[in-house]
């Protein structure tokens, strides 16, 4: 029997909403098909827009949308996407497959999009490719509410007021992608393109995000932290989950894995939780009174895509595993958030660990989707102390020779209060087969009720467009209170929240 406790009197920080971000890039179908089909589209849409899948984020609760990129932003010119849509000029995504790109979707379509779904935007600026000038005017076109060159550009292709940039990057990947970088050239390219981009709001301070690490790369968070943190309002880490088979040269599938495979990959996830843990270290050395907050702007599994797919799109399928890792990274991410203040799952729609696949007309959504619906109410609550016992493994996840073998804990929670006093607690089971008997323990409380809900399958189990309700989420009864808490017994590879009141 492993013990579960949680302290309402330990307020930690508050949780973010936006944690449960998510990123779209010009990248496959993510936007064209994904989100974005034209008003002309036999696909029922608004404005251009997917209902369906609009429909969907706004049900699973979407706080905040990354745009245009991932790699393409560094390579996008945001004047090519403006005004008459017959006169935007076309471009080759060449970090994409190769396609063209009409740009028919661009700044007015994001923020109608933003408008729609009801999120924030953060939108990311082109540094390595980009001119200082050329995101000064971007910033200015989006957000100066005078009489400006941009301003009456933008007036003139019919948007009268600015729009709300709540985020914006300054970069991404400059470390590869965006200008293969040193970190002290970047520190210092950051601090002279973030000079121009203007809070022309004096009410809206724009959140500016720096490129940070790739993983483990400490010394770029070193370097960067310290030429730049004093400009800095977020550092960004990217991380992403995979497998490498260096025989074959494949990230392998996303559907087909025995178990040590699964293993692998939710240690390798699990892993995030130390990667945060270092550079917040690394970055608390520079700004000891911790103002500069880090963004997990990136994250997710890869895979290998679909097969019959084009390789540039990273189109894969996902599963229970999928799931596991989304459960269990947002328990840590909940864990960190007095640091964390933004993280944005790569991404929304066909594109890797997307919360969504669409095939011209149809959509289904992905296991990962419903854990996103069930953590939802974690946004902007506050962090409880808590705490659970649990076996813990050692797993062979090897990415490289001579890689270490990894932990991966069976049980990773983390519990919230909102402003009502209902406590949610979010537990994920990442064992394969075993159950786990929990005895949960909540200090200085009385329980009114509990309710409790459950995402499982095996490991395997996915949504299909000819099966899509295979993975959902059910009432969950296996549990039984008693007078401070209750006793439980969670099944193999599963997600389970518990509403207390
Ligand atoms: O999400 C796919 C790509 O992964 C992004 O474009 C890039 O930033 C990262 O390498």
């Amino acid at each position: 029997m492993e013990k579960y406790l949680i302290n309402p009197n330990q307020k930690i920080s508050k949780i973010s909403k936006d944690i449960y971000g998510h990123f779209s890039e010009h990248l496959g179908r993510c936007i064209y098909e994904g989100l974005y089909v034209g008003e002309d589209s036999p696909i029922p849409n608004v404005n251009g827009m997917r209902k369906d899948v609009v429909e969907a984020l706004k049900e699973m609760g979407i706080p905040v949308l990354r745009w245009p990129g991932g790699c393409f932003a560094d390579e996008y010119h945001w004047k090519d996407g403006i005004g008459p849509k017959e006169n935007r000029k076309k471009m080759i995504n060449t970090h994409w497959g190769g396609v063209v790109e009409d740009n028919s979707f661009g700044t007015h379509e994001f923020f109608e999009l933003c408008r729609q779904l009801g999120c924030e935007a953060y939108v990311n600026g082109n540094v390595g490719s980009g001119t200082v000038q050329e995101m000064s005017e971007w910033v200015e076109y989006m957000t100066f509410d005078g009489v400006s060159p941009m301003a009456e550009l933008r007036k003139a292709n019919g948007q009268e007021k600015p729009w709300k940039v709540k985020y914006f990057g300054v970069g991404n990947e400059n470390w590869g992608c965006g200008g293969h970088f040193l970190p002290e050239d970047y520190a210092q390219a950051y601090l002279r393109y973030n000079t121009y981009v203007r809070d022309y709001d004096s009410k809206n301070h724009i959140y500016r995000v720096a490129c940070g690490p790739n993983a483990e790369d400490y010394h770029w968070t070193d370097r960067v932290m310290w030429r730049a943190h004093h400009r800095i309002d977020g550092l960004s880490l990217h991380y992403y989950t995979d497998i490498w088979d260096s025989e074959t040269k494949t990230k392998k599938s996303a559907t087909e894995f025995n178990e040590k495979q699964y293993y692998g990959i939710l240690a390798q996830a699990y892993k995030i939780d130390e990667i945060i843990t270092r550079h917040i270290e690394i970055m608390n050395k520079y700004d000891p009174k911790h103002r500069v907050d880090l963004i997990v702007d990136e994250w997710g599994t890869w895979f290998d895509v679909e097969p019959g797919t084009n390789p540039g799109f990273l189109y894969q399928q996902n599963t229970m595993r999928d799931a596991i890792v989304a459960g269990l990274t947002l328990n840590i991410f909940n864990k960190h958030s007095d640091r964390i203040k933004m993280a944005n799952i790569a991404q929304t729609v066909n594109v890797l660990q997307a919360v969504a696949l669409t095939d011209g007309e149809k959509m289904v959504l992905t296991p990962t989707y419903h854990v996103f619906k069930m953590f939802k109410e974690h946004q902007e609550n506050t962090l409880l102390g808590s705490f659970i016992t649990t076996d813990t493994s050692f797993v062979d996840a090897k990415k490289h020779p001579g890689d270490e073998s990894l932990k991966l804990p069976q049980l990773i929670e983390s519990a919230s209060v909102d402003e009502n006093g209902v406590i949610y607690s979010t537990i994920v089971n990442t064992s394969a087969k075993k159950t786990a008997k929990i005895k949960c323990q909540i200090a200085d409380t009385k329980i009114k009720s509990i309710k409790a809900e459950i995402l499982t399958g095996d490991i395997h189990d996915k949504n299909d467009f000819d099966d899509t309700d295979n993975v959902k989420t059910a009432e969950f009864t296996d549990f039984r209170r008693i007078s401070d808490g209750f006793y439980a017994t969670l099944p193999p590879c599963s997600i389970v929240k518990f509403v207390i009141e």
